[in-house]
């Protein structure tokens, strides 16, 4: 999605607004560009495709100006080219404006500002938003931006300039994120912390409906409703800038998948006591297992997968009704939430537009929220009434690993937390299961360094194929979709996962000679039916990989491929599943030399629907 930096100081502004932007190219972008006050003007370079493309373009420009707004956009109104790139304008250069979200009512504030007369030079939502300020501006920019956002409907982070006022940056937010780094006479504005965290440490996170009057001395924030000054609380956050660089990887995806291993040892360590699953600091009721009747878990994309795979467990062992459904689905339908529910929201960025959407939908009729993110005071975080943190660390790649899994282990923590309360449940098994759990991180890394450079030979026979398939049962199936998710969204190679059980309803139809099928068999109690399909589609020619725990015995001559994986509880085995399903996305992507970090169409954080 699109990225806003900001700069206001004594330094040059072009430079770090470029650094500010670079740093968020995680998020997905199809053109860049900045805007800084120049000798009483606003000096406008934008660029369609990569950041480069707009540093080349201005390499041989001099900047000296100290206050400035950057953007790489992610097309939504109007195709990816340079006039459609921000910063805009309103036409004289006057008002400068960057943009993030979507004006739904962009199309009769266009009317209206052109039977008054104003001309455009783009296609897009946010010229029109530059163009309505421009006609409210006296000589306050403050006032100018609050009565323009009135008429707004859509989602928007934005930042403003004024061409007579260079003293001064004004940001907007309505479910669109934004915050303010601060720093010592200079202060920054991002829509994400990466941006400037090598910078400061202390920011501001925007809450829907405020507004920042942003100097390099001061900042001051009102809601935009009531004009009414807010009292704001700094978050510190304790990342520090190395964290979110590459440290030597080649890329983000392979040193966050390096990380699993830590990440989850985080995650863990915080929540365990003297042996014990020890959930407190999300807020959940000690007892919430007789508290509620249903869970009801919204996500999207790898988020959603790890949601599948805890439904097949909670039903399992906690006999509880759970409904997984991916956000989109769920806002607009008339879920059966109430009292009774307990949603759980599972959002990496904790910014996801539908995620946002069907919490909002599900608080609304009664249930009650806990969230699992990675980003703290998230809109996610602050919306739900508990919050478990996935303690990830920054995730740069796109295509999400470490959040996934760390996603998995707060699942597999809070099935261990429902376990605790079933009185017909004993201490021992309850103590036995939890042991498997903490040995995870360690065999996690064991996976990761025994299993590397088989994954390399076969990612280089599947580079080179059409199709893919992958298979499962159960939350084996659950993790079949994320491995197909995986691979098909970094190495562009088609993949899609099936139910073991279902293939022959019509997918087998397009398993022939020398068509991989990867199947995942952790479950035990159902290795044998797995193991049935993948002599079917052995007979029709596929290529078999099977994904399996040591222990398991199988035909050798059904089987091509075999990753084995260390003994675990094969609840808990999903975890270590994982991570070759991952290395063989990021290998074969290698092979077909995609743009592996920022994969063509996709964002990192979706704040659209
Ligand atoms: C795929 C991937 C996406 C995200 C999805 C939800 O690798 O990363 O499918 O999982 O866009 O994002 P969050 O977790 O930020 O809500």
């Amino acid at each position: 999605m699109c990225g806003i930096v900001g700069y206001i100081g004594n330094n040059d502004a072009a430079s770090i607004l470029i650094s500010g932007l670079k740093k968020l190219e995680y998020r997905g972008y199809d053109s860049a560009g900045i805007a800084v006050h120049e000798n009483s003007k606003i000096k406008i370079k934008k660029k369609k495709g990569k950041l480069d493309n707009l540093i080349s373009e201005i390499e041989s420009e001099i900047f000296s100006g100290k206050t400035g707004l950057g953007h790489t956009r992610w097309a939504t109104h109007g195709k990816p080219s340079d006039s459609n790139s921000h910063p805009h304008d309103d036409y004289n250069g006057e008002i400068v404006i960057v943009h993030n979200g979507i004006i739904e009512n962009f199309e009769s504030l266009k009317k209206d500002l052109t039977a008054k007369g104003h001309q455009f030079k783009s296609d897009t939502d946010t010229e029109v938003v530059a163009h309505l300020i421009s006609s409210n501006y006296e000589d306050d920019l403050k006032q100018a931006v609050e009565k323009s956002v009135q008429k707004l409907e859509g989602s928007f982070a934005m930042a403003v300039m004024a061409v007579d006022q260079d003293d001064r940056i004004i940001a907007v937010r309505k479910d669109s994120p934004l915050i303010i780094g601060i720093g010592e006479n200079e202060n920054f504005l991002a829509s994400d912390i990466p941006a400037y965290l090598s910078r400061t440490n202390d920011f501001y996170i925007l809450e829907d409906g405020e507004l920042a009057e942003i100097r390099k001395d001061s900042i001051d924030i009102y809601s935009f409703s009531s004009g009414e000054k807010k009292e704001k609380i700094k978050t510190h956050i304790d990342w520090d800038a190395e964290m979110a660089e590459k440290q030597g990887y080649v890329h983000f995806m392979l040193k966050e998948i390096n990380e699993q291993p830590e990440a989850l040892k985080w995650l863990l360590q915080d929540r365990l006591k003297d042996g014990q699953i020890d959930l407190r600091d999300s807020n959940i009721d000690k007892k919430w297992l007789s508290k509620y009747s249903k869970i009801h878990i919204v996500a999207c994309g790898t988020a959603y997968h790890s949601g599948l795979l805890a439904k097949y467990l909670y039903e399992e062992l906690l006999q509880i009704s759970v409904e997984v459904e991916v956000a989109s689905e769920y806002r607009y339908r008339k879920p059966l939430a109430d009292k009774s529910t307990l949603m759980i929201a599972v959002s990496q960025s904790g910014e996801t537009a539908d995620t946002l959407a069907a919490l909002r939908l599900a608080k609304k009729k009664g249930a009650d929220i806990l969230a699992f993110t990675n980003s703290r005071d998230s809109s996610i975080a602050r919306e739900s009434d508990m919050v478990l943190y996935l303690n990830a660390g920054p995730e740069i790649a796109v295509a999400s690993t470490k959040a996934y899994t760390n996603m998995v282990a707060a699942f597999y923590m809070l099935v261990l937390d429902g376990l605790r309360q079933k009185d017909d449940f004993s201490k021992k098994a309850l103590k036995k299961l939890t042991d498997e759990l903490i040995k995870l991180p360690e065999l996690m890394r064991l996976v990761i360094d025994n299993t590397e450079e088989k994954i390399k030979k076969i990612a280089e026979k599947y580079a080179e194929k059409a199709h893919i398939f992958f298979i499962g049962r159960n939350t084996d199936y659950a993790l079949a979709l994320e491995g197909a998710l995986k691979l098909k969204e970094i190495s562009y190679i088609h993949s899609e996962a099936y139910p073991a059980g279902e293939l022959k309803h019509g997918t087998l139809a397009l398993v022939e000679e020398g068509v991989p099928v990867i199947s995942i068999a952790l479950r035990k109690r159902l290795f044998a039916k797995l193991f049935s399909n993948l002599k079917e589609v052995k007979s029709r020619g596929a290529e078999t990989l099977l994904i399996t725990s040591a222990g398991n015995s199988y035909d050798e001559d059904t089987v091509d491929e075999v990753v084995e994986l260390p003994e675990v509880d094969d609840y808990f085995a999903g975890l270590l599943a994982v991570v070759p399903m991952q290395l063989l996305a990021y290998y074969t992507a290698l092979i077909c030399e995609r743009d592996i970090d920022q994969p063509r169409n996709l964002a990192k954080s979706v704040t659209v629907e």
